[in-house]
């Protein structure tokens, strides 16, 4: 029976699936065996792993693949991906080769400008808070000081406060806009941190200002955050290539170029394809976070508000044709670390990194803008070819097999068969039960 528990927290780890199996799971004792299973022999390691997060009691694994041949700036890269969906891997792979052979991809950093707030609430004179905010800012600067040694070496920091008067929206409430440089680091501690001291300064040297005569009318802070909309730290990817290099005949080129730039015009205008359009494009990019020990939460965030900024959803690649040439770009604030965080913690991110030469945290949004580049090239040109179900269920087909229980036999026999065919659920099962009878 389901109760609810205090201070499970503080119990062992034995302690806590014990009690998860008598009151979830009716003391089967399958259940300790599936999250044994998944326990590391090594034991370190596995100490490594449950002190991520808080009642650990076993690890849940996602493919760690790599699509090679990425052609980025001139570089070769293999890209590490971490994802589940079947196609995926597939497809970047495919789209990497494609655009190796025509020039490859290019990319470029536009910023890399963080923002973080602390929101607060004032009723008072206008005018004053904006005397008090010029007086008491260089104290605020100041106050991260300590805070920032190591960032400041590092080319990063505190770049500027701004009073930000918000109460058209909101009757009452201000704002302390913070911008940030974070080097190659991701920065959320850092920002957040800095925010507390900078909250903490604003609010207390309020209490003896001149300009707060009445106590109901001095700023209260509210809350203080990064924020996870990050429309400055912007990268850029793009691909190029003669049209008639896009296909086998100079026909099918032009009529695909042409579908191809019409499915992503599609997608600028029609928010229903846009979110599809961009999940496609986040394939590609969170796989590739995911691998490098991201934040894919805050990427995702970040990225579709960003993708909604004119007041309408939208897509974030855009392409054309121009004259004899096919044009192919996406532009996408990313937000990534390099260093810090699981970095120099987890052992798959570690390699994972190494194999990306370790790069910095420019280097990484160059490429995880191309890994979605890639993915929605992939997407968009199965889409207007030969639709999508035929190369994803080829590469889905393994786990339908699985599912149904197939032998080695019987799986290489039905992949034979669906070399030629569409694979579907039932058309396996059927070609499966006619293979076994
Ligand atoms: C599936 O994971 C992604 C696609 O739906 C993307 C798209 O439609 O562009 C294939």
């Amino acid at each position: 029976m389901s109760i609810p528990i205090s201070g499970f927290s503080k119990k062992s780890k034995q302690e806590k699936i014990d009690w998860l199996v008598s009151h979830y799971f009716d003391n089967d004792p399958t259940v300790y065996k599936t999250l044994q299973l998944y326990w590391n022999s090594d034991k370190e390691l596995q100490r490594l792993h449950d002190d991520f997060t808080e009642n650990a009691i076993s690890n849940y694994y996602l493919p760690f693949s790599i699509a090679p041949n990425f052609l980025i700036n001139d570089s070769l890269y293999a890209l590490p991906m971490v994802i589940e969906e079947s196609s995926v891997v597939a497809a970047a792979s495919n789209a990497a080769k494609f655009w190796m052979k025509r020039g490859g991809f290019k990319a470029e950093v536009l910023g890399t400008l963080k923002s973080g707030q602390v929101h607060f609430d004032y009723y008072g004179s206008r005018n004053a808070l904006q005397k008090y905010f010029i007086d008491s800012k260089p104290g605020l600067l100041a106050s991260v000081e300590s805070l920032q040694r190591n960032m400041k070496k590092r080319g990063g920091g505190l770049k500027d406060i701004v009073l930000v008067d918000k109460t058209e929206e909101l009757p009452g409430y201000y704002q302390l806009h913070c911008t940030f440089e974070t080097a190659d680091a991701m920065g959320a501690n850092f920002i957040n941190s800095c925010l507390e001291n900078i909250a903490t300064t604003f609010e207390n040297a309020a209490m003896d200002s001149e300009y707060f005569a009445d106590d109901d009318k001095r700023p209260e802070v509210v809350l203080s955050i990064l924020s996870n909309y990050v429309p400055d730290c912007l990268v850029e990817a793009s691909v190029k290539c003669r049209i008639d290099e896009l296909m086998k005949t100079k026909e099918d080129s032009v009529k695909f170029a042409g579908d191809f730039v019409r499915a992503v015009e599609i997608a600028s205008v029609d928010k229903q394809r846009a979110v599809t359009h961009n999940k496609g494009i986040m394939n590609g990019v969170d796989a590739v976070v995911l691998a490098s020990g991201n934040d894919f939460r805050a990427v995702e965030a970040g990225v579709h508000a960003y993708a909604a900024r004119t007041g309408r959803y939208s897509s974030l690649t855009s392409a054309k044709t121009d004259g004899e040439f096919f044009h192919f770009g996406i532009k996408i604030p990313l937000a990534l670390g390099t260093v810090g965080g699981l970095t120099r913690l987890h052992p798959m991110v570690k390699l994972a990194l190494q194999l990306l030469k370790q790069p910095s945290a420019e280097d990484l949004m160059k490429i995880a803008a191309v890994a979605g580049l890639a993915q929605n090239f992939a997407a968009i040109r199965s889409l207007v070819t030969t639709g999508i179900q035929k190369g994803h269920m080829k590469m889905h087909l393994m786990n339908i097999l699985n599912q149904l229980n197939a032998t080695s036999a019987e799986k290489a026999e039905t992949i034979r068969h669906f070399q030629s065919e569409t694979a579907s659920h039932s058309a396996v099962s059927a070609f499966l039960e006619q293979l076994r009878s």
